[in-house]
């Protein structure tokens, strides 16, 4: 959640960290903050919201610093509980990213030492405890170490030291990753927040502590003692363009990129999808794993294997994966699928499999993200940088994935290339001002009501819950998406008159349950839309009619929820691409 950065080197800090910390806002949006080391000083800017466009500390020749976004876990949105916090003497900063789990007892027994606080956060847990263990230790990287060690939870701190002008980094679960570029080391969550100066990263593992001194970085092995000579390799994919072009928001710009990121998601020979296939198709089970909207895909992709494929697969949200554990073993195969491969959830739930044997393949889309290490293989779902908070087209590249990868373990993979093709070229066709005009009008009738409803089934069960998701997160109107079936055992009790209710309707063998299920809410007073491309003029008041497919409704189907949700949260005036409470990356449990 929270976003790092550091920076030591030839050009302005203060400048570099904030375009840094701009493109780490997608992590955290409550407050920031950026230190500075001058004449020997530790200087330090801090403010509550969103950072402001332009840097807010005034240009100067200053050649190390550190700085933090933050999504605040402990303690209220204020500036006092804003990153980087200080120590008693002044000497260093700490921010972090992650949640010191046995905060509360730490606490206590640094108070008990007769230690005072002064905020509410649990970093500053970390400071006070690496001001005690600096009583008894040679350096401050020594104490850093030792008081690391006795932190729960997954944590990733960094340190502005200016007694000895230096960056100290440590790093167990969350994010962090370095860049070079001749004199300057950059420090970050991601590496999209330097890769406009530099795509020469390295790697930082769990248990490892970065020093950056003298523009140089050394790493540190904090279980061995042991320094790790790790020289830097160049990211080719880290060449991302991050701009809105002609559009008013990335959101709107990334829906309408769908037409092309399935065709870019897809992009494997049969040869590279072998390995896996030939495991899959040796498999006991197969387990998919997400959260969120990638748990929907892996929902998606599960539907496809069983459907499609004949396989027996699962799919398990990775915050529920506990109970699954002693069902899985070595004869299975688990696919995680994540946008950024960072995710907390997901990477707690793969480490533990991998512990047990289990072969992990995911599809990310971030390169060089951490799931991508644990895995025993991977794919990229070529998405692009994906901006907005609500994730849309990232979710199709992974379902579209997740088909093509069912039809080729049945031999099929020239027909499923030949359908996304198909879907492409239609969805082409669908994107155009009449279709934008006719939801921008349809969520006008939808503004002023307060709960919404969305049925679906079999191929749009997932889709139902997706499209939901994504209303709730930058409408905040309250959207249930559940499967069509379930109605009439409990949910219509809600449906009253005027309450609007969104069937997802495909020309397929569960057409008539929907048209039932829709005649049902329709006879209690309910505003009946339908989506997909089985109109049913008795039935609905509105209709959208998606882009044209045999087997990929699902993502025809999931976009006008992605284009409803976008002008809905226009229409209230919400902030589209940064929505209230989110974050992009959600690196915390
Ligand atoms: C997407 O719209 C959400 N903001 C969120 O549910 C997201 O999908 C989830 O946090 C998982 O993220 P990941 O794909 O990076 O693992
Ligand atoms: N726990 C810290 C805070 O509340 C960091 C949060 C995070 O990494 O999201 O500020």
């Amino acid at each position: 959640m929270c976003g790092i950065f550091g920076y030591m080197g030839s050009s302005n800090a203060p400048d570099i960290i904030h375009q840094g910390l701009k493109r780490l806002e997608y992590r955290g949006y409550d407050s920031w903050g950026i230190s500075t080391i001058e004449n020997g000083k530790i200087k330090t800017t801090k403010d509550v919201g969103h950072l402001p466009e332009k840097s807010p500390i005034e240009s100067k020749s200053v050649s190390t610093g550190v700085g933090h976004t933050r999504w605040a876990t402990h303690g209220g949105v204020t500036i006092t509980n804003a990153h980087p916090h200080y120590s008693t003497d002044n000497s260093f900063v700490i921010a972090q990213n992650g949640i010191v789990e046995n905060y509360t007892e730490l606490k206590k027994s640094l108070e008990n030492l007769g230690y005072v606080f002064k905020t509410q956060v649990d970093t500053e847990v970390i400071v006070k405890l690496v001001e005690h263990e600096r009583k008894s230790s040679k350096t401050l990287r020594d104490a850093l170490v030792k008081a690391f060690k006795q932190l729960d939870g997954r944590n990733t701190v960094i340190v502005l030291d200016s007694k000895q002008d230096q960056i100290l980094a440590i790093r167990n679960g969350s994010p962090l990753i370095l860049g070079t570029k001749e004199k300057d080391v950059y420090l970050a969550s991601d590496p999209l927040a330097f890769n406009q100066y530099s795509q020469n990263i390295v790697e930082i593992n769990n248990g490892e502590l970065i020093e950056i001194k003298d523009n140089k970085y050394k790493i540190y092995d904090i279980y061995s003692e042991k320094y790790i000579n790790r020289k830097p390799r160049e990211e080719k994919q880290l060449d991302i363009e991050i701009n809105k072009g002609d559009y008013d928001h990335y959101m709107i710009k990334e829906i309408v990129e769908q037409k092309g990121t399935i065709l870019k998601s897809t992009n494997y020979s049969q040869k590279e999808l072998k390995p896996l296939v030939d495991r899959l198709k040796k498999s006991k089970s197969i387990y998919t794993i997400g959260a969120g909207t990638a748990g929907y895909s892996a929902d998606q992709i599960a539907y496809y294997l069983r459907k499609i494929a004949n396989l027996n697969a699962i799919s398990i949200k990775s915050y529920e994966t506990e109970s699954y554990l002693n069902l899985i073993d070595k004869n299975d195969t688990v696919i995680a699928v994540s946008q950024s491969g960072e995710t907390a959830d997901t990477l707690e739930a793969i480490e533990i499999l991998k512990k047990q044997g289990v072969y992990i393949s995911s599809i990310i889309n971030m390169p060089g993200s951490t799931l991508s290490r644990l895995s025993d293989s991977f794919f990229m779902s070529n998405a692009g940088s994906e901006i907005c908070v609500a994730s849309t087209k990232v979710f199709t590249s992974q379902i579209s994935f997740g088909y093509l990868l069912s039809k080729t373990v049945i031999g099929k993979y020239k027909e499923a290339k030949k359908e996304i093709y198909l879907l492409s070229t239609n969805l082409e066709d669908f994107f155009n001002n009449k279709t934008f005009k006719q939801i921008e009008k349809i969520t006008k009738v939808l503004k002023d009501k307060e709960h919404f409803f969305i049925l679906g089934k079999g191929q749009n069960f997932h889709i139902a819950q997706e499209g939901a998701l994504k209303i709730k997160e930058i409408s905040y109107k309250h959207f249930e998406g559940f499967a069509a079936g379930e109605l009439k055992h409990g949910v219509i009790a809600l449906i009253e008159k005027g309450t609007p209710v969104i069937s997802i309707i495909s020309n397929d063998s569960n057409v008539r349950d929907l048209i039932s299920a829709t005649q049902e809410v329709k006879a209690r007073g309910a505003i009946t839309i339908g989506i997909g491309d089985k109109q049913d003029e008795n039935c609905f008041d509105y209709f959208i009619t998606v882009a044209d497919s045999n087997e990929l409704k699902s993502i025809s189907n999931v976009i006008p929820f992605q284009l409803i949700s976008y002008y809905l949260a226009k229409e209230l005036g919400n902030n589209i691409d940064k929505p209230r409470n989110l974050a992009k990356s959600v690196t915390v449990k």
